[in-house]
């Protein structure tokens, strides 16, 4: 049984107009926590926000912004100004897979904006409401990859231990504050995540016969909340156990294989 409607008032989630972030959303508005839905698709999150008021008899408000930059965090933060925030849900993120070298510079510099600054920005300008409260949570999403460096991921793994380590760290910081810290590190999900980093229809179908169900991720997340401060599904207990077992070297080398028949690169 999930905390969720305890906290009340209002949760942010950022990323709201795709996968995990829409599945977190309407879970939590099936809470009757009423939600602030954040992305740049203006359609998409105004469709979210008609379905979920209709359903579940919630409130919400449609942030269309690019998190990215400063004037989108600023936009979002003033937006949220006078609302009861509980929950921040720090979700919104992408990935750019293939060798590091032949990346766009300008693309590297917005994904640890908006995967590693974001997160930051938006739970500091927060916290001393939340802490005020004496009840809330705050769920940043990292990855699998946030474990382990990764070969032809090298800047996503490197943002996703950051949030990893952030949530962590904030985990112990807001101990018996009254406010739920979770880092969830999901692996293969089924999204648009992958639709984003570029990667062709047929690829993408074959390789999401593996993965997980965005909703089943969201549900997981949402029923650890006040129970303990990262979750993933199986292969993170795995990969968290083999990471103290193996070395450094072999692990680089696991990671490699697997992006590379992810990305079909040779
Ligand atoms: N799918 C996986 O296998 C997987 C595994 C591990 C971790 N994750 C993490 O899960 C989180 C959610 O990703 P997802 O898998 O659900 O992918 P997704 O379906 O592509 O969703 C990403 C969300 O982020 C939003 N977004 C992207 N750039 C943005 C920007 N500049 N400003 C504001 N919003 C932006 C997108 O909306 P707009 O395009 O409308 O802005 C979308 O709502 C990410 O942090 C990702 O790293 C995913």
């Amino acid at each position: 049984m999930s905390k969720v409607s305890s906290y009340e008032g209002w949760a942010i989630i950022t990323g709201a107009s795709s996968g995990i972030g829409l599945e977190l959303a309407k879970q939590i508005a099936e809470e009757g926590i009423h939600c602030v839905l954040v992305a740049r698709s203006e359609d998409k999150l105004i469709a979210l926000a008609e379905e979920i008021e209709e359903e579940y008899e919630v409130a919400t408000l449609v942030l269309a912004l690019d998190l990215a930059t400063e004037e989108g965090i600023d936009a979002l933060l003033d937006g949220v100004d006078d609302l009861d925030i509980s929950m921040i849900v720090n979700n919104a993120g992408f990935g750019d897979g293939g060798a590091f070298h032949t990346r766009d510079p300008e693309r590297i510099a917005e994904m640890i904006k908006l995967n590693c600054l974001a997160p930051a920005l938006i739970t500091r300008s927060l916290l001393p409401y939340l802490l005020e409260r004496e009840n809330g949570a705050i769920i940043t999403v990292a990855s699998i990859l946030a474990l382990v460096p990764c070969p032809l991921e090298a800047t996503y793994a490197a943002t996703k231990a950051f949030d990893l380590s952030f949530s962590e760290g904030l985990a112990g910081e807001l101990k018996g504050t009254g406010i739920d810290v979770l880092a969830l590190c999901p692996a293969l999900t089924e999204t648009g995540f992958l639709e984003a980093e570029g990667m062709d229809e047929d690829r993408i179908q074959h390789i999401y016969r593996k993965a997980v169900p965005a909703a089943t991720i969201a549900t997981m997340a949402l029923d650890a909340l006040g129970k303990c401060t990262v979750i993933g599904p199986r292969d993170f207990k795995l990969l968290s156990f083999g990471r103290r077992l193996l070395p450094g070297k072999m692990i680089n080398a696991l990671t490699a294989v697997m992006s590379k028949n992810l990305l079909e690169i040779d």
